[in-house]
């Protein structure tokens, strides 16, 4: 025996006594939730856009007289110590009970240090990037006295019309829920509430809840139709991850699902969100979306918009004012419960003191400036743009060597309306992002490269001008390699910026061909929020290198990895269509009774006719999820699994498989390799994807030097909602590859037995 068995219940009771004497942040919410009136509590249930006019009308809210009679419980929108502490002073000194204002804000990619957007951030495939990302974000946020954000936005998208696919982390339930806990653990400190109370974190908030990614022709706020399966298979799996990392905060979505908008929709907020999961923290709608429920004609007014959202499950009602105007009255009439209201008021209440917000509800004006733009900030935002930059193709020049890395000696031309323009580099949500903090590729390379550097513009992002182009190809002639940064304007993502064309925009392709027909090398940088459709760049440009919005370290980064200081390493997490009219593409689609053969398949593709394509298309990607090239080569061995059989019975009870292969770097540069593990089950109930991502593995090697990764399958991965709607393990014939992409590895096949 040793002695710590014996000291330790003594001191367990000594923490317990002393823990009891010390009110619990709940406990806390509840003494104060008994001393409030019904109008105090609905207060903290209302929040408004900082001075803006809002309600249906967008008649302008008296937020000056709310304020003080503690009728506001956050604001959003704004921004800056100075701004925070003075309405904070107002609810703290003027308010009958002092409650403090909760600040929110949308920091999504950075606050001031702006990082990659997120689906740049999620091509690194780094859950720890992410996740010192997100701290960086939050300590910045926090010292300016924001200690909420609206993020990590973990919608699924399948489909790049929709601008919001920026926002997420692209089209994998895996690989968004692992991103999703790393974002939440970022934000908050660690997994669960416990580090909140630091001055450097911040509430998250999961959003947009839910399947607001589905929307129909890729249409911002449109409907979406979905059966329960995909619901929960592949939309509800991030929520669910991020539920379970202990995210405080939900926001209901502006979408309908299957008939229902989403900002009342019973079935998901409560049954889903807090019957099933357990969810113990707040949901806040979306903008507006509490008074929308009218248009999408689920009420006729607002007392009954209010009344719906509310009894859904909407805690806390964003800018719409129906919570405000109408909530005491639907409790005097007995409509709505006043224990139902003290619900909510106390999840947020909770919040506030878990935050500290009680104790600490000013920040110092006098430490702001200081806490942001550190270096370690910078060089965090250099990195994450480096990692997230996807180099799609590489070719061989006539010299036999590929396009990159560049030469040293080499003389370069840049060319494209995004090679210089610094405020297009922060992206669609740069927050409190200053284009003067940018450094643009045109600054970078010019340093790096001198008097063997040229650039010219050659055109605008949109407009048909070819006054550029003669300056462009002069600049070209006289270079050995030259760089084309071209793309979308970040107005073109982001909320309420779909698109039905995904080409480059304007007559950047023309000024490519010219340039292109000049036979020098070019690569073509790509700066998008979305998969572009690039067809022709990638049959006729030798090397292809997507950049997204790289945030203010653009320049830097995008100048290592193209001479090859770092070398790019992202793989690609939502599908490069060819053509729109294939949208939506994504890798984990369901087989048909007709499909093509693809490279996995005995049979081969003659031709038949009639068979799930398209007659003047290829069905297949142009670059699929997963791909990602680099500076060196790596081999996979064949894929092994630790058994060739194993029964449900078995997995239930805690056996895993184990599935490994062997990667060797078999070029002669180092190189940083993204291994996938995919299944796919055949003879179950429903029918399962093509392929499945289960997990993945980051990691650097050297010229010849090999590594083994190894994963495990249990119970968890293999599981899905089978034909009785039971989340269950099934008998199948199991298949498995670790590989470099999501149509690539050898397989290998395990029989699951009942
Ligand atoms: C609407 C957006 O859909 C949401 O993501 C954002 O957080 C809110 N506006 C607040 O700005």
């Amino acid at each position: 025996m040793n002695t710590a068995t014996i000291v330790c219940p003594l001191v367990a009771s000594v923490v317990s006594l002393s823990l009891a004497a010390a009110p619990t942040p709940d406990q806390r919410a509840l003494d104060l939730l008994q001393r409030m009136t019904l109008e105090e509590k609905v207060g903290q249930l209302v929040q408004f856009s900082d001075g803006m006019a809002t309600g249906p009308d967008r008649v302008k809210v008296d937020q000056a007289a709310l304020l003080p009679k503690g009728g506001i419980g956050s604001l959003l929108n704004a921004v800056g110590a100075h701004k925070t502490n003075a309405l904070q002073k107002i609810a703290v000194e003027q308010s009958r009970l002092g409650v403090p204002l909760l600040f929110g804000l949308d920091v999504i990619h950075g606050y001031r240090t702006t990082f990659p957007v997120p689906l740049g951030l999620s091509a690194a495939w780094d859950p720890s990037l992410i996740e010192r990302t997100a701290r960086v974000a939050a300590a910045e946020a926090a010292a300016g006295g924001i200690r909420w954000t609206f993020a990590p936005m973990v919608d699924i998208a399948r489909d790049p019309r929709w601008g919001r696919i920026m926002e997420g982390s692209g089209e994998d339930p895996y690989l968004g829920s692992a991103l999703a806990v790393a974002a939440v653990r970022g934000y908050q400190g660690g997994i669960g509430t416990a580090n909140l109370a630091q001055p450097t974190s911040i509430l998250a908030c999961a959003k947009h809840f839910v399947a607001y990614g589905g929307a129909e022709g890729g249409r911002d706020y449109n409907t979406v139709d979905i059966s329960e399966r995909v619901l929960r298979d592949v939309y509800l799996p991030p929520f669910k991850a991020a539920t379970d990392a202990g995210v405080v905060t939900f926001m209901s979505a502006f979408n309908a699902l299957n008939g229902v908008p989403t900002s009342a929709y019973r079935h998901t907020l409560t049954g889903i969100l807090r019957d099933e999961w357990k969810f113990d923290g707040f949901v806040v709608s979306d903008w507006t979306s509490i008074t929308e429920l009218i248009p999408h004609g689920i009420a006729l007014d607002d007392r009954t918009a209010a009344f719906k959202g509310f009894a859904s499950g909407v805690d806390m009602d964003m800018q719409a004012n129906l919570y405000a105007a109408e909530l005491p009255g639907l409790v005097r009439a007995g409509k709505v419960s006043e224990q139902a209201v003290d619900a909510s008021v106390r999840r947020i209440l909770r919040a506030k003191f878990e935050l500290g917000l009680f104790e600490n509800p000013y920040v110092n004006a006098d430490a702001e400036a200081a806490a942001m733009l550190k270096p370690e900030y910078i060089a965090l935002a250099r990195e994450a743009a480096e990692q997230s930059f996807v180099l799609l193709k590489n070719d061989a020049t006539s010299g036999g060597k590929p396009v990159l890395p560049l030469a040293a000696n080499a003389r370069i031309a840049l060319i494209g309306p995004l090679a210089d323009d610094a405020e297009e580099m922060l992206g669609g949500w740069s927050c409190q992002g200053k284009k003067e903090d940018v450094v643009t590729l045109r600054a970078s390379l010019a340093e790096r490269f001198g008097t063997a550097f040229t650039y010219a513009k050659g055109t605008a992002i949109t407009g048909d001008s070819r006054e550029g182009f003669a300056a462009a190809l002069d600049a070209a002639k006289n270079a050995d390699v030259v760089i084309m940064a071209l793309g979308e304007s970040r107005h073109m993502s982001g909320e309420a910026a779909s698109r039905t064309r995904l080409d480059l925009p304007g007559n950047q392709l023309d000024l490519l061909k010219e340039v292109s027909k000049l036979g020098k090398p070019v690569v073509l940088v790509a700066f998008s929020g979305r998969p572009l459709t690039i067809p022709w760049e990638a049959a006729n440009v030798p090397a292809i290198l997507m950049a997204w919005y790289p945030g203010l370290q653009a320049g830097p980064a995008l100048t290592r990895v193209l001479t090859g200081d770092a070398a790019p390493s992202g793989k690609l997490t939502a599908t490069m269509p060819r053509a729109v009219g294939q949208v939506p593409l994504y890798y984990n689609h369901l087989k048909t009774g007709r499909p093509v053969p693809g490279p996995d398949d005995e049979k081969k593709d003659e031709g038949y006719k009639f068979l799930s394509r398209y007659v003047d298309e290829d069905g297949s990607p142009l670059y699929p999820f997963g791909h990602g090239l680099t500076y060196t080569t790596f081999t996979y061995a064949a894929t092994k699994a630790s058994t060739k059989e194993l029964s449900v019975n078995a997995l239930r009870n805690g056996a895993a498989i184990e599935v490994e292969s062997t990667i060797t770097n078999t070029g002669s540069r180092s190189g940083t390799e993204i291994a996938q593990l995919y299944i796919r089950q055949r003879g179950t109930s429903v029918a399962r994807p093509v392929r499945e991502l289960k997990g993945f593995e980051k990691f650097t090697l050297e010229p010849g030097q090999s590594r083994t990764v190894k994963f495990k399958l249990t119970a968890a991965e293999l599981a899905f909602w089978n034909i009785d709607m039971q989340l269950a393990v099934e008998a199948c014939e199991l298949t498995v590859w670790v590989a470099p992409s999501s149509i690539t590895g050898t397989p290998t096949k395990i029989m699951i037995t009942e």
